[in-house]
């Protein structure tokens, strides 16, 4: 679609109050599938399982636990309450959570690797309810946190705060990727590039993306119905990666330390509501 046609679209699209044009018109123009009030419902379900599950995680962390066990508290959990993890052989992944410890930004697979007392480790859930996807993850200190741990943990959870705020319609996608950069970087932390947030419900991974940088007022506009997630991954150094040889675990270039802290949040007619509410 030429530039000028794009633009017409986007000025009727501002304007226009029926739904069903609005969800016809970003399926077309950008493959965003808007939810529904009974889409919404659904995620809502499966994100109340999300944060259950990061709780239940939460109390099971401590100096001595593996990542395997974590991934089996988990499992369990997920099947217990007639949900699946979707993580599970997920383009060939092979666990149920994602457990990203110290300098892996994210990815990390669940293994004999024993936490102990200073670690970090970010939880990545993912349950699949009633055909309805809901995505967060919180870092977790284990036992005492050091001062760089403290600081990275603290920098990426206020990016995620920031970036939520910007949730709003009439802002664009480019705003949430705007404040989150401004501060880490202002903080002297950077921001991963390589990943970025999703929109998400009906499966895993849908469009939009949802960088974790960018300029203000670029990128699509916000409107009610859209569902999907910010994550930021920020390093204490350096913000580039490499993945290991086992394709999965993305680690920091210069071994310095990253946090993530990830949200599934709904455009709502006022501002954002967090479907996988956490403190
Ligand atoms: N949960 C991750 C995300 O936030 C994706 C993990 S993909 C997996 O998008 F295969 F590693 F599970
Ligand atoms: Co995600
Ligand atoms: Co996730």
């Amino acid at each position: 679609m030429n530039y000028k046609k794009l633009k017409r679209k986007l000025r009727r699209l501002s304007t226009s109050r029926d739904f069903t044009s609005i969800k016809d018109q970003y399926a077309e123009l950008y493959k965003i599938k808007l939810k529904d009030k009974e889409d919404i419902i659904g995620i809502k379900k499966a994100g109340k399982l999300t944060v259950d599950t990061l709780n239940l995680i939460e109390e099971h962390i401590k100096p001595g636990i593996t990542t395997n066990e974590i991934n089996s508290v988990a499992e369990a959990f997920t099947r217990k309450h007639n949900a699946r993890s979707a993580p599970l052989h997920y383009h060939g992944f092979p666990k149920s959570v994602c457990t990203s410890v110290n300098n892996v930004v994210c990815h990390g697979i669940p293994d004999d690797t024993v936490l102990k007392d200073g670690d970090i480790v970010n939880v990545d859930v993912t349950p699949v309810l009633d055909g309805y996807f809901a995505d967060a993850s919180k870092t977790f200190f284990v036992g005492s946190p050091g001062k760089d741990a403290q600081k990275i943990v603290s920098v990426a959870k206020e990016c995620l705060r920031l970036g939520v705020l910007q949730v709003k319609p009439g802002n664009r996608i480019g705003d949430i990727g705007y404040a989150i950069q401004t501060y880490a970087e202002g903080q002297g932390c950077s921001v991963v590039r390589e990943y970025v947030g999703h929109g998400v419900g009906f499966e895993f991974h849908e469009p939009p993306q949802v960088p974790h940088f960018g300029q203000k007022a670029q990128g699509i506009p916000l409107v009610p119905g859209m569902v999907f997630t910010i994550e930021p991954m920020i390093n204490l150094g350096k913000h580039n990666l490499h993945v290991l040889s086992d394709k999965w675990t993305a680690v920091t270039d210069d071994g310095s330390l990253s946090a993530q802290f990830e949200q599934t949040v709904l455009v709502t007619d006022g501002d954002v509501e967090i479907l996988t509410p956490f403190d």
